[in-house]
């Protein structure tokens, strides 16, 4: 979905038509490279947050959102309007105002002076309390929808700087390309030519909290990597993905938070046993977990690799592929 570059002066906001409905998929993603860093080398102050850089692409398990505008002068106040349709009952994500959707709308609403109304339905596909992005990719689709569909066009930037106060990978998902995000994940740098790969996904009953394992992460010793060091692995990790280089990803791969979660789950142990087991690329926790996912040099690999796992009873279980 294209966004215009520049704000364009309005007085009033005008959808594309007078009931503007257009539906969009939000994809899901990984993190190839997680390194968190010491607070004291951030140049500035993260509230609480941790600095991070981390390398992450989306991957093509999708949730989907419908959005259709409601006009300002329908006489039913053009609230929001939100259906949740979860694919797995059991996920647990909010169907209600609580949801980053309706959170994400609210908030472009009240930033833009927008005062339409929009009836909004979401598909829930990618796991929550997995470090897959669902609930953040879910509030980046409805931003750029709405953008467009209450006609605010806001540039890419601004839309961004909005994102980010939804949450720290909400911007992220904004373009659906890979980047290198850094600060407490806000800050993009969209990486071009990335070569997509093939992956299974875990995703054990278990959901963990992202508050949760940096909170944890404080407490144990020793799993701050530095800017310099991040860098240098970032390079070699993005030069190798361009190239196709399959079989090295895992020399630069990792994931700082994955300890913290280790000691949370015991989940997190077993799945990295089980793929130990099996000959991926490489494998780790996606984000701060508790999905687990492992890089596969083509895909009747990784549809040979998600069967074997299956039979193992460790959960949910995705065949996938980086890209959108
Ligand atoms: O930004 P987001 O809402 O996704 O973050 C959820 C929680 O994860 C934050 O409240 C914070 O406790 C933690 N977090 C962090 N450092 C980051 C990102 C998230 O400590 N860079």
């Amino acid at each position: 979905m294209n966004l215009r570059q520049n704000d364009s002066p309005r007085t009033r906001h005008r959808p594309k038509s007078p009931c503007w409905l257009q539906s969009s998929l939000a994809p899901a993603k990984v993190n190839l490279l997680l390194d968190v860093h010491d607070r004291d080398s951030a140049s500035f102050d993260f509230a609480g947050y941790h600095p991070l850089s981390t390398l992450m692409v989306p991957v093509r398990l999708y949730d989907s959102l419908s959005f259709e505008s409601i006009p300002e002068d329908s006489g039913n106040e053009s609230q929001i309007k939100f259906t949740l349709r979860d694919r797995d009952t059991s996920d647990g994500v909010p169907g209600d105002e609580r949801n980053l959707v309706v959170r994400a709308l609210r908030l472009l609403r009240e930033r833009s002076g927008c005062e339409m109304g929009a009836r909004v339905a979401l598909v829930k596909r990618i796991p929550s309390g997995a470090g897959l992005g669902g609930g953040s990719s879910d509030a980046a689709a409805a931003l750029m929808l709405a953008n467009r569909g209450w006609g605010i066009d806001w540039s890419a930037d601004r839309l961004s700087t909005l994102a980010a106060e939804l949450g720290s990978d909400v911007p992220f998902f904004l373009d659906h390309g890979g980047a290198i995000c850094r600060a407490r994940g806000e800050q993009v740098e969209r990486i071009p030519g990335l070569r997509p790969f093939d992956l299974v996904i875990v995703k054990p009953a278990v959901a963990l909290s992202t508050a949760e394992v940096y909170r944890r992460f404080d407490e144990l010793p020793g799993g701050a990597t530095s800017l310099e060091q991040s860098e240098r692995t970032m390079c070699s990790l993005v030069a190798d993905l361009r190239r196709g280089a399959i079989g090295q990803l895992g020399r630069w791969m990792g994931n700082g938070l994955q300890a913290a979660a280790a000691s949370l789950s015991s989940w997190v142990e077993r799945l990295a046993s089980d793929f130990a087991e099996l000959d991926f690329a490489a494998h780790q926790l996606s984000g701060s977990g508790s999905a687990y996912f492992g890089v596969c040099r083509h895909a009747s690999q990784a549809r040979r690799l998600a069967s074997i796992l299956r039979s193992r009873g460790l959960g949910r279980v995705f065949v996938t592929r980086s890209g959108f």
